[in-house]
């Protein structure tokens, strides 16, 4: 396992302001992270059956604490994981740390920013899972990691993303509980979400609030707010064209049934232009 220590990380403060150029915004909050996502598994199945059809190495975009990653290598395949976040980085290192030696031996990571990554070797199979590909802000962003990604991509692979569709009519400024755990530490966490729209610039921001209560300690919340790029279907579409890709499939979840307007989900997957 390759863990290059290039990025850079904020001050150790609790709350995270989105906007900053190159800031971690995972630094405060990525510890809760697995506890709410780890078993999360829809897309899992989803990729693993587009490695069927390419074989590998794969690439894992925006890789986090290893999420899909993980199960990637336990399958088998060659995967390298980047991400520009070392405290998300350094989660995945431990997870991978415990692997059985033959996948461990698998997985790859780089610290690094998909808009600037330049890993010299191609891959078989690429993708960017859990709508990350919205963390990229500006069309600039997004075309520089889409060329990057080409760049990447094998001749014959196949380049993957899912981001969600927007739905615009959700209420704003509520807040949402989207649950309560026991950690193995003794702590009892709630998670809040509160939500908001800025439709001239497609961006909604989130910020999530996890209240931390322990018996022998005060309360504490970790709050992290963070911005993304809501992307409209036909924008998609653009974009890939735009960055020299052809659009295989389009579906509206992970079973391939088809891109509707009521769809959570829009997943593409596409071939490079040659
Ligand atoms: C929602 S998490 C998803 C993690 C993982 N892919 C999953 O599905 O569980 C988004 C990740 O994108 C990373 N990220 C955001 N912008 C990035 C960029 N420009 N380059 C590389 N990683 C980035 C964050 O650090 C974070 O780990």
């Amino acid at each position: 396992m390759r863990t290059p220590r290039k990025g850079r990380s904020s001050s150790g403060a609790s709350d995270i302001s989105a906007d900053a150029e190159n800031l971690d915004l995972y630094e405060g909050s990525a510890r809760y992270y697995d506890i709410w996502h780890d078993d999360y598994k829809d897309d899992i199945r989803f990729f693993l059956d587009l490695a069927e059809r390419t074989g590998g190495p794969v690439l894992d975009c925006m890789s986090g604490t290893g999420r899909v990653l993980i199960p990637f290598a336990q399958a088998g395949y060659e995967i390298t994981g980047v991400d520009r976040s070392p405290a998300m980085m350094d989660i995945c290192a431990t997870k991978v740390s415990f692997l059985h030696p033959q996948e461990e031996a698998r997985v790859a990571m780089v610290l690094a920013d998909i808009r600037e990554m330049d890993l010299g070797r191609k891959f078989k199979l690429i993708f960017v899972p859990y709508s990350s590909f919205l963390h990229l802000l500006e069309t600039k962003d997004q075309e520089a990691a889409l060329l990057r990604i080409r760049e990447h991509l094998d001749d014959d692979g196949l380049f993957s993303f899912v981001v969600f569709s927007p739905r615009l009519d959700r209420p704003e400024q509520l807040l949402r509980h989207r649950g309560t755990k026991l950690t193995p530490q003794g702590e009892i966490i709630s998670w809040f979400e509160a939500q908001t729209f800025d439709q001239p610039s497609q961006k909604t921001t989130v910020t999530y609030f996890y209240d931390i209560s322990r018996q022998d300690k005060p309360l504490r919340r970790v709050t992290s707010v963070f911005t993304l790029r809501y992307l409209f279907h036909r924008e998609a579409l653009e974009l890939l064209d735009r960055c020299g890709f052809e659009v295989q499939e389009v579906y509206g979840d992970y079973e391939g049934g088809p891109f509707k307007a009521t769809s959570e989900l829009m997943v593409f997957v596409a071939r490079k232009r040659q």
